[in-house]
Formats: C-alpha cells, structure tokens, sequence
C-alpha cells in the first residue's frame, strides 16, 4: 500500500515536471491532445536532414575534386551572400559529435548526401575512384548505425562535379544518365550492405527552376532578360531539358538498384520533391481556382506524373509545347513505377492568381504557368498569422496535410515520407545568441505541422512513414549564405563553429522520447531508490 502511494505520487511528480519542463518550451493549444512518436503509426521514423555541400567542408581534402557549387560560390560571391561552403560548418571532421547530438534528441534516422565529387573525382566510374571519400562514407554510416541511427541516403543534393559540366553541360546534355546510373550502382556497391533508404535527387523542381530559369542558385543560368547576373542560358527551355534528363537519370539509377546484389530485400528507394501548396488569391474566382491546379500540375506534377503514369501532366505540354521533350515509349516505360516511396520536402504555400497576360514573345517556365504568386489574398490576408517579411518560407501547417491528400488522391496513394520540414530565422548579425536559441516560433511550427501530419495519416488514410526536420545544425543555406538558420542547433560561426541546442532540439527531444526510459521496472526502480534514501535520512 505504501508502495502504491508513492509510486502514484512519483507518477504524477513525473507527469507534472514532464509538463512543466514542456512549458517552458512548448505551449500546446488547450484543446489539442498533445502529440508523441507513439501517436504515430509503428516503425514511423522520425529524423533529422542534412546534405552534403551544406554541411561537409573540407571541400580540397581527402582527394575530393570541385562541384558546381565551388565554382559558383567562387566566381559570383555576390551571388551568394559572400559565402561559401569551403568550411561550411565542418561535419566532415566533426562528424561523430553530430552523431552524438542526434542521438541525445532521440532520433531515429539520419538523412544525408553523398558528394558525388568526392566519391568519383572526375564525375565518371570509368576514370576511378576516390579510395578516401568512399572510406569517409563507410566510416560515417558505421558510426550511425552503432548509434542506433538509421542512415537515409540521398546520391545527389545538387553538386554534381564541375568536371562533367565543363566537358558536357551537366544535366543539360543526356551523357549525364549514364554517368549518373554509373555512379549511383557505385554507391549501392559500395553502401548498400549497410545503407536500406536511399534516394537518387533532391528537389528536381529547385535544381531546374533555379539554377536554369530565374538562376538564382547554381549552375545560375537563365535568360539575360530574366535575371541580367545570368552569364548564359535559356529560360524557356532549359529547365524543361535539365528535368528530363534528371527524370531517365533516375529511372535507370534506379533499375540499377533493383539488379544489385548487395542492396537487401527490404531496402528501399525513391525520389524527393518539393511542393508548396497552393491556395487561391480570390476564393470566388473560378480561374483562380484553375491556377491553384495548374500550380500543383507544375509544381509538383511535372516529375510525379511521369513517375506515376508515364507521361508529363496535360496542362504542361500544352503550355510549354514543343520546348518541353517527350518520352519515347521505352523512356516512359523506364520512368513509371521507378519509386518505392516519394520524399516530400513541404516547407510553406503561396496565393496564385490565374495570369491574364500573355509571354509568347519570352517564354520562360515560371510564365508558362499562366499564374501569379501572391503573399497575401484578394482581401489583404496572409498565407500565415505570421507575417514576417524577413523570412524566406512562411507557416502554413495546413499545407502539409492538403498536399498529401492531393499527392494520395491524384497519383495512386503512394508511400511517402516527409524528407524536410522546418523553419529559418533571419539572421542580420544583429541577434544575439540566446535570442535565437529561445526559438519558440520554430517549437510551434513543427508542433502544428506534426498535428496535421497526424490527421492525415489517421483520418485520411495517407500513408506516411517518417517524418524529417531541415535541419539538425544551421548551415550553408545557398544564396542566402549563413545569415539563414534552419538549425535545432545553433551554429557559432564566429567562434570556432560550436553548437549549441535550440529550445526545439530540446522539444523534439522530450517529443522523440522512447517509453523503455521509463517502463514500469524503471519506476519500480526508482521508487525504491527512493525508499532506500528515505530510510536513510
Ligand atoms: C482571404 O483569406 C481569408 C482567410 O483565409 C478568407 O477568410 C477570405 O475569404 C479570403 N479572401 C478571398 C477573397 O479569397
């Protein structure tokens, strides 16, 4: 009886310093039940992501040649923020400490790039291999998995080696599948023992639209009317181009995969995209109401489409016509059904208005929309209570919930895992430190997101399996440099790169926490610890 008693009232002290320690941090909604990983369907990962240009540095050592990214950084600092990724916050050195920091928020899975140019220093298998970037591989997935961390592989997140876009144009050329597909059963070779998650591309959309229509991230091409820093590039039609040559490069990385002898049974593969959602500006407008389906058939149904049916969606062939290319019968073939799961990266969503006016003189992919973006709708409200200009992608935790239950009901309820989801802060060099660790906007973004995660997967029947944050450190953010931080650590980049954990590394840690810390036998246990001290006093 006396055990009971305390044990009730270990129990309830247990509960209410659970509580209170939540609510320094956390400010669950009263009517909301709060969340847990055990909310979540059985085996649901939950994970942080990272990429390799962002994160690694070392960017001359270890035999490790350059990618697109040194050159463009280099070249137009001022299109970059002045930054780099040369040192970028060091992982390939620290590595293990990360490690260790994913492991203390409970996380079960780690999302990662492979650098293609330290693997394959000329881009091409046929000209060798980087002994040391492969072993700085093997060693990093060795340390995950004694962390108990299951490692999720992207083969490409955007830097491919500048070598094989000075001899043929990268991705606008199709040499690029076959180089691709080499590299790629390269890796499964080599990672596939130890590695069951992999993807081949991160966010196809980003990779064509702006690194070949508005040429705001590398290669930094577009047309000289678009963007006037462009130094070469078409607008009109490269996007278009980069994007199926992507797509065969794919598909047949992945037919490599699926012949492999050393990737296991269960392994699995896929792609990642990256969709807004969409809502329209005037909610009364019938073509307002098209453009937010013509958004989603560009955004998103321009790689989906033909990886689910075959074949670009309608509305894109129509509007880009002959500057879109086609599949040939065997390509299509190739592309269907090349996907076990699709990575979904959903950040934010936009107000599109139907484009009364016509680009026929310059076309380029944005316009071929025949849409605008808006921030705000026809009666001045934002996408988000929150309307901070200085952010790059604002909250809208609907969206998530909305785009899965487009992407179930328009292509065939795939699998999907949520590859990023997360929330920058500015950073103006002005803030101190303890501001930014105070990070309560970032604990709510994610708590919301996570609810109507959760809806969709229980009453809507999506079929979610994991669920990644962009990102565990703040790090390299592409043209915006360092002065953007999607961390759950902060990152000093003015002393020596330490972290420090965010009030939401500490959040998703009490969140992600496994009940065998505290079983029945653990409170037992502690309960009688504390009899004993109580019989000491
Ligand atoms: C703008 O958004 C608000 C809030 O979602 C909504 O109530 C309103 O009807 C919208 N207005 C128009 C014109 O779409």
């Amino acid at each position: 009886m006396a055990i009971k008693l305390i044990s009730l009232v270990v129990t309830t002290l247990l509960v209410a310093s659970w509580d209170a320690a939540e609510g320094r941090f956390i400010r669950f909604p009263t009517s909301t039940p709060p969340l847990n990983r055990y909310s979540f369907p059985p085996n649901f990962d939950f994970g942080v992501a990272t990429s390799a240009y962002q994160y690694e540095g070392a960017v001359e050592e270890g035999g490790r040649t350059q990618s697109i990214w040194d050159k463009f950084t280099h070249e137009f600092p001022e299109r970059t923020n002045m930054d780099n990724g040369d040192i970028a916050v060091d992982f390939y050195h620290r590595y293990k400490e990360d490690i260790k920091l994913i492991k203390e928020m409970n996380m079960d899975t780690f999302r990662f790039s492979l650098s293609w140019s330290r693997i394959l220093p000329s881009g091409k298998l046929s000209d060798g291999v980087n002994k040391e970037g492969v072993q700085f591989y093997k060693n990093l997935i060795d340390e995950l998995i004694e962390n108990g961390i299951k490692p999720f592989v992207t083969i490409y997140h955007w830097d491919i080696p500048q070598a094989l876009d000075d001899e043929y144009g990268s991705f606008l050329s199709p040499r690029i599948i076959d180089d691709f597909r080499n590299y790629a059963r390269f890796c499964f070779q080599e990672f596939g023992d130890k590695v069951s998650m992999w993807t081949t591309f991160n966010e196809p959309y980003v990779y064509s639209v702006a690194g070949y229509d508005s040429g705001n991230k590398a290669m930094g091409r577009c047309s000289k009317w678009v963007n006037s820093l462009c130094v070469a590039g078409d607008s009109g039609t490269e996007p278009y181009l980069v994007s199926h040559h992507l797509l065969l490069a794919h598909a047949g990385a992945v037919q490599e995969f699926r012949k492999c002898d050393k990737i296991s049974k269960d392994a699995k593969i896929g792609i990642v995209l990256s969709p807004y959602w969409f809502e329209p500006y005037d909610i009364d407008s019938n073509a307002d109401k098209e453009a937010v389906e013509r958004a989603l058939a560009f955004n998103i149904g321009w790689h989906l489409s033909p990886l689910v049916f075959g074949d670009y969606p309608k509305t894109i062939k129509t509007n880009a016509g002959n500057r879109l290319p086609s599949f040939t019968k065997e390509q299509s073939m190739m592309v269907k059904n090349s996907f076990d799961f699709i990575g979904v990266n959903y950040y934010t969503a936009r107000f599109v208005a139907h484009d009364l006016h016509s680009h026929i003189s310059r076309p380029r992919f944005m316009t071929d929309q025949h849409l605008q973006y808006k921030f705000t709708n026809r009666s001045g409200d934002y996408i988000s209570s929150e309307s901070d200009e200085t952010k790059i992608l604002w909250s809208y935790p609907e969206g998530i919930r909305k785009i899965l239950n487009h992407i179930k009901n328009t292509y065939n309820n795939p699998t999907i895992y949520i590859t990023e989801n997360g929330f920058d802060d500015y950073d103006n060099g002005q803030v101190t430190r303890e501001e930014i660790l105070e990070d309560t906007k970032r604990i709510y973004y994610h708590q919301k997101h996570l609810q109507e995660l959760h809806k969709a997967i229980t009453e809507d029947g999506c079929d979610v399996r994991g669920y990644f944050t962009w990102s565990l450190l703040d790090n390299f953010e592409w043209e915006h440099g360092y002065a953007v931080r999607f961390g759950l650590y902060y990152v000093d980049y003015a002393d020596g790169l330490k972290r420090y954990a965010k009030n939401s590394a500490k959040w998703f840690e009490h969140f992600l926490q496994r009940s065998e810390k505290t079983t029945p036998l653990d409170l037992f246990k502690s309960v009688k610890r504390w009899w004993s001290a109580l019989q000491m006093i």
